[in-house]
């Protein structure tokens, strides 16, 4: 299929663990992976030459922020792309609509998320998505951007989407962003991916590849889902 696979470690592994994940998937075609490691190990994924994205970015270029990280620091490294507006974050929609200009700005490629907190009917979760991508992208031109359908409610929570709601929503999505006028988006689901459902999300036509938390951070599972993508 060649869809892509976002592997979003979030505050997991220590150095140890990420010393033999990196050993595990040494000599494996990554081409199709972005791993975003918790940001200290970032370092250890550039050198074995893989593609990485950082988990969130400062909506501040510089100074007093203690423990932030800025995107002029992020594109002085070989780091492509940011995740941003991850629900985790817990940012405000004007913050995750500066974030994404700053990544305009600087070359980084924005993994924007965005979904519905909790379950609700089918078209009050487009109305939410709508007003969320019309605030985000208000006024930024991106040549590639990728949006994220992360429903919150079925982040971590072990269930299986139901691919019904989905391919409404991945195809009402992909229309929508038309209206955008950007070159190049991919759409991604994320919410609770792993080996036993990656295949018949992968199989919608409008899904472009997944987001995936938990299921990243076990390698033999992260393999067997590429193998699948
Ligand atoms: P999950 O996380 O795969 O563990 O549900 C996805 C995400 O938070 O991006």
């Amino acid at each position: 299929m060649n869809k892509l696979i976002v592997a979003n470690m979030k505050m997991n592994l220590n150095k140890q663990e990420i010393d033999s994940y990196l050993k595990e998937i040494e000599n494996k075609d990554l081409s199709n992976v972005i791993f975003c490691p918790t940001s200290i190990y970032i370092p250890y994924f550039l050198k074995k030459n893989l593609t990485v994205g950082i988990q969130n970015i400062s909506r501040f270029i510089n100074g007093s922020h203690t423990g932030q990280i800025s995107i002029k620091q992020i594109s002085s490294l070989k780091i492509k792309y940011a995740i941003i507006g991850h629900s985790e974050t817990k940012n405000e929609i004007d913050e995750i609509h500066d974030k994404v200009k700053l990544c305009s700005e600087h070359n980084i490629i924005p993994i924007i998320c965005i979904g519905e907190k909790e379950d609700t009917k089918l078209e009050i979760k487009e109305k939410i998505l709508e007003e969320q991508l019309d605030i985000i992208l208000k006024d930024i031109k991106l040549d590639k951007v990728i949006i994220a359908y992360e429903p919150v409610w079925m982040i971590g929570s072990n269930k299986n989407i139901d691919t019904f709601t989905l391919h409404h929503i991945s195809n009402f999505l992909k229309n929508l962003v038309k209206k955008y006028k950007m070159n190049d988006i991919m759409l991604l689901y994320g919410g609770s991916v792993n080996r036993l459902n990656i295949k018949e999300i992968l199989s919608i036509d409008s899904i472009d590849g997944v987001l995936v938390g938990n299921a990243s951070l076990d390698v033999y599972q992260l393999l067997e889902m590429i193998e699948v993508a």
